[in-house]
């Protein structure tokens, strides 16, 4: 990865691994500032895809504002840097009174508020704490976008958000309360999209219900589209030719048109995958092959409690020997981990070079909702973390012993 061996990595940190490049995220985020260049914007990493502290100093260094969905992720923006508090949207819809107290003292720049409420309460603690809340609602645009229905969320029967038809009446309660101040309205349509026209309808959408608020006299600044921007987890589909630089015009292009039914608005952005997801690896080393019957596995040391994705989405990520073997013998196998359960595997039936025991393996595209989404299952200790920049990698998350684990409990 860049200038630095991933086998000398794996034997200096030990296996699972988690390694990111960090040259590849600045890349990507800067790819999504100059797509928007064109109009004023904010780009608010979403913290949950990788939440890191480096690679959030990295990104916050670089500009970058963060969506949040806890207090604990607002925490860790803090830790890096108190002052980014004012580049912070808040999004949710369980929002406890301690996290709002928090954003409030932070000043944290909006609050996504998803019910009516969650409104009463954020009135009730601004009151309280006479702190002013910068109030946008996230509404539902019933949009449908094409994507696993498990991160698919713009559909009116889905948890999120708050009824387009509705919006202008909450906004009107908004304008009632002496701290609250409505100053955005935000749309999310779901996660790994590709098109880019589900964002453009959504937006537009939404651009039209500014207009109707600013007519009702609300002060509107911003426009939240979102994240959602999709990558290409399998190689050599139809999609080979995947262009990241282009895929983020297309979606610039369809997000500035509709934003230009907005005049003087700041768009706001919360990609998480598309700078991350690709900029990751998970390193992992084959402690068994065996076969049952006619089924080859490979057993590695990386298992479901490290990267979930695949036995909760059956997302395909693609596996490379971390050195190719010549003349390794082409084989088909499961990829399993050590966890007792069937859907702990990485990949099922793949077409892979054979692999011996000992050997390490890169489970690719890893860098989003891999080390945020992992556990303790099985009481199984995370990963560590490194972060690669030109030849030089850091070590910026070492690996959890089982004091780690055990520290919280009593008996
Ligand atoms: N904004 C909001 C309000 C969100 O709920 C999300 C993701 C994002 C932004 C960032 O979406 P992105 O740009 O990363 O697609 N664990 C799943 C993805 C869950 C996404 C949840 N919300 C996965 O591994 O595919």
């Amino acid at each position: 990865m860049e200038g630095v061996s991933l086998e000398a990595l794996a034997k200096r940190h030990g296996t699972p691994l988690y390694v990111y490049s960090a040259d590849h995220i600045a890349q990507r985020f800067d790819m999504f500032a100059r797509a928007f260049a064109p109009v004023s914007h904010l780009i608010c990493f979403a913290v949950k895809a990788n939440s890191a502290l480096a690679i959030l100093q990295l990104l916050e260094k670089r500009g970058a504002g963060f969506d949040i969905v806890s207090g604990g992720e607002l925490e860790r923006v803090l830790a890096v840097n108190k002052k980014a508090a004012e580049r912070v949207v808040f999004s949710g819809v369980g929002k406890t009174a301690p996290e709002m107290d928090l954003a409030l003292r932070s000043g944290i720049l909006l609050f996504h508020v998803e019910s009516e409420g969650e409104l009463e309460l954020l009135a009730e603690r601004a009151s309280k704490l006479r702190k002013w809340a910068a109030v946008s609602l996230r509404v539902n645009p019933d949009v449908f976008a094409e994507t696993h229905p498990y991160i698919s969320t713009g559909l009116r029967e889905h948890k999120f958000g708050i009824e387009m038809a509705r919006a202008r009446k909450v906004y009107r309660a908004v304008a009632k309360h002496k701290y609250l101040e409505a100053r955005g309205v935000s749309v999310h349509i779901g996660s790994q999209i590709r098109m880019a026209e589900p964002f453009g309808a959504a937006a537009e959408r939404v651009a039209a219900l500014i207009g109707q608020l600013r007519k009702d006299g609300h002060g509107i600044r911003f426009l939240d589209a979102g994240g959602g921007l999709g990558i290409e987890y399998q190689a050599g589909l139809e999609d080979a030719s995947f262009d990241p630089a282009e895929r983020v015009q297309q979606y610039a292009a369809a997000l500035l048109q509709a934003v230009a039914k907005a005049p003087e608005i700041t768009l706001l952005l919360e990609p998480g995958r598309f700078l991350v997801a690709q900029a990751g690896a998970l390193v992992t080393r084959v402690l068994y092959r065996k076969q049952n019957g006619a089924k080859h596995f490979v057993i590695v040391d990386a298992a479901m409690n490290d990267l979930i994705r695949p036995a909760l989405y059956q997302a395909h990520h693609e596996i490379v020997p971390v050195i190719p073997r010549r003349n390794a013998k082409p084989i088909v196998a499961d990829i399993v981990g050590p966890v007792c359960e069937t859907g702990d595997f990485f990949a099922r039936d793949r077409a892979m070079a054979a692999v011996r025991e000992g050997e390490l393996l890169a489970i690719l595209d890893a860098g989003a909702y891999g080390m945020s989404l992992s556990s303790n299952y099985n009481s199984r200790v995370r990963p560590a973390e490194v972060l690669v920049s030109g030849k030089r990698a850091r070590l910026i998350r070492r690996r959890e012993t089982i004091n780690d684990l055990l520290a919280p409990e009593k008996f």
